[in-house]
């Protein structure tokens, strides 16, 4: 689609986890709307394809191989910015992985893994971007419905996700008065490859789309491009006076009471 309104004209952007799912479709959105794009991703041949459509597309886009849990990885991402687009005026955080497991389920290892990709990577990236960044900046990390609701099985994935926010907030007040904005959002079920995943392993998919889609308001599953627009909001001056929220991106899951149906 074709943005005639190009608020992030010339703004350079890092997105990680860019190569697949909603960060892809953030890459595409972003470039739709001027700005040029850096696909971090630890997929490297992902990231070039995707980096490669959208300069076929018309749009400004480099890539690198990233391993989000890698500091130096992280810190050679950031270089790679400045070096191609000699600034970083926006990051968003958008790596993770769905590791599943209740407390007593998940193994201390699966524990560790998912809070150094999904969590210790926002971290290193804010970090390393952040004295690159001037007034006008934004940050925006992903966190996810899990983490305003109980999902039995997911304490490990919840817990890094409730955690983006509370570091959103305490990087949002910490960098305001340098003009820096940084904001999360939460997302309810998108159709990605992350969850695709799952249903090709579900024994019935058919019942598990249906119980999912009930989980909205809507009635439906997300679509990627439906996260990437809150999300390209958040990077642009559209929301120069919001910081420090969360906004949820859930057709409605998080207000659904527990007589209300879907259908
Ligand atoms: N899909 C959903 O329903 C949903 C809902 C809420 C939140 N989220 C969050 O949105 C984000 C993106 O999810 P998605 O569904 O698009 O996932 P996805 O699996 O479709 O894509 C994730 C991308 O991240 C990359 N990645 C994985 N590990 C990495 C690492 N160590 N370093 C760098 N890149 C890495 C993958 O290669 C992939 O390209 C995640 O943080 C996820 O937790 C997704």
């Amino acid at each position: 689609m074709e943005h005639t309104v190009k608020r992030l004209q010339d703004r350079a952007a890092i997105i990680t986890g860019a190569a697949a799912g909603i960060g892809r479709a953030t890459a595409d959105r972003f470039a739709e709307e001027g700005a040029r794009v850096l696909i971090a991703d630890i997929d490297g041949v992902g990231a070039e394809t995707a980096a490669g459509e959208i300069e076929a597309a018309g749009g400004t886009a480099a890539w690198i191989q990233t391993d989000v849990t890698d500091e130096a990885q992280i810190q050679a991402m950031v270089s790679h910015c400045v070096d191609r687009f000699q600034r970083v005026d926006i990051l968003v955080n958008n790596a993770g992985v769905a590791v599943p497991g209740s407390v007593t389920s998940m193994s201390t290892d699966a524990w560790s893994r998912v809070m150094d990709i999904n969590l210790r990577s926002m971290y290193l990236a804010m970090r390393y971007a952040i004295p690159h960044m001037t007034h006008g900046s934004a940050i925006v990390n992903m966190s996810s419905g899990q983490a305003l609701l109980g999902f039995p099985g997911w304490a490990g994935y919840a817990a890094t996700k409730g955690a983006a926010i509370a570091l959103t907030q305490q990087t949002a007040v910490e960098y305001a008065r340098q003009g820096i904005r940084v904001n999360a959002v939460a997302p309810g079920t998108i159709m990605t490859p992350l969850n695709q995943k799952i249903f090709d392993e579900a024994k019935d998919a058919e019942a598990l789309a249906k119980s999912w889609g009930d989980q909205h308001a809507l009635g439906r599953f997300g679509r990627s491009e439906e996260v990437a627009s809150v999300i390209a909001f958040l990077a642009s001056d559209d929301s120069s006076f919001v910081t420090g929220v969360c906004i949820p991106v859930d057709g409605g899951m998080r207000i659904l009471g527990p007589t209300a149906s879907a259908e």
